[in-house]
């Protein structure tokens, strides 16, 4: 039986550790050891999940797993995994943002069964879709369990499909102020935040099934010649918005370059 062990218990294995919960068949559930840091989180999964357990330290945790999920954030990775000694079939599986595959290697020496990955908080319900690099067994299995999963092929591309997911509190943070003018105008908040999602959850979630996908396309359908949506896009362009984005994806893919080692 597989034991998933997690260093760094916080915001995306807590998904993970939920939705593998979740998926796990009855009779067959996945049994998960965290590591003792942020110990009220952890303490929260163990209350949910009968298969989750807290251990006494990192190093125990490394020791009970079979696959090694390594979840902190990238700047404490040198600390936490430096004093910790590891095994050769150990299979380690890291979801660090620009920690490369030879910097993990380096960290986690003998191992060689070594993937990243780029879940998203949506594993937690069953629909992530989690690119891995390098593909591997264990990493699929896992993801698989908790949506799809995008095998790529070279590190450069993994780390531009990375850079791409850092746009997501923004498009939260857009909605979020279309939701508050909205109230602003009187409309009561719940509906405003309600009427906002159901209008944009309309137009995404087609898209999760669709063979093909053309935001340019979609973006001149959804705009009538001299319509309101044409006004509103024009303001947008004028005040350079566009232009930011692609700038902030550069700022961030050079960021995550700068990790490489
Ligand atoms: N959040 C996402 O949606 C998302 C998606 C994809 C990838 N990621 C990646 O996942 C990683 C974690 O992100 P997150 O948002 O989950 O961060 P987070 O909520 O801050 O969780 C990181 C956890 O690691 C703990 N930690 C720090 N040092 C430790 C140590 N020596 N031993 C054990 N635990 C230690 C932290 O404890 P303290 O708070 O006490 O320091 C914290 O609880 C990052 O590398 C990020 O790039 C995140």
């Amino acid at each position: 039986m597989t034991v998933y062990g997690v260093i760094g218990v916080g915001a995306i294995s807590a998904a993970i550790v939920r939705g593998l919960c979740r998926a796990g068949q009855p009779g067959l559930p996945s049994t998960v050891l965290l590591s003792p840091r942020n110990a009220q989180l952890a303490a929260e999964l163990a209350r949910q999940f009968s298969t989750v357990h807290v251990a006494e330290s990192n190093q125990q945790v490394v020791n009970g797993a079979s696959v090694l999920l390594l979840c902190l954030r990238p700047q404490d990775a040198q600390a936490a995994l430096g004093t910790l000694t590891f095994r050769p079939g150990l299979k380690v599986v890291s979801v660090m943002a620009g920690l490369t595959v030879h910097t993990l290697a380096g960290l986690v020496t003998p191992v060689t069964d070594l993937a990243r990955s780029i879940p998203l908080p949506a594993v937690e319900f069953g629909e992530g879709v989690t690119p891995l690099f390098p593909p591997s067994p264990a990493a699929s299995a896992l993801f698989g369990q908790l949506g799809t999963v995008i095998e790529v092929q070279d590190e450069r591309t993994f780390e531009a499909l990375s850079a791409s997911t850092a746009t997501v509190a923004a498009l939260l943070k857009y909605l979020a102020t279309v939701a508050a003018w909205l109230s602003g105008t009187g409309v009561p908040p719940s509906l405003a935040s309600r009427y906002v999602a159901a209008v944009f959850s309309g137009v995404l979630t087609p898209l999760q099934t669709a063979v093909e996908v053309d935001f340019e396309k979609l973006t001149r359908e959804h705009q009538t010649l001299g319509g309101l949506n044409e006004q509103f896009l024009s303001v947008l362009e004028q005040a350079g918005i566009f232009s930011a984005v692609e700038s902030g994806l550069h700022q961030v893919l050079k960021r995550l370059d700068s990790h490489q080692g």
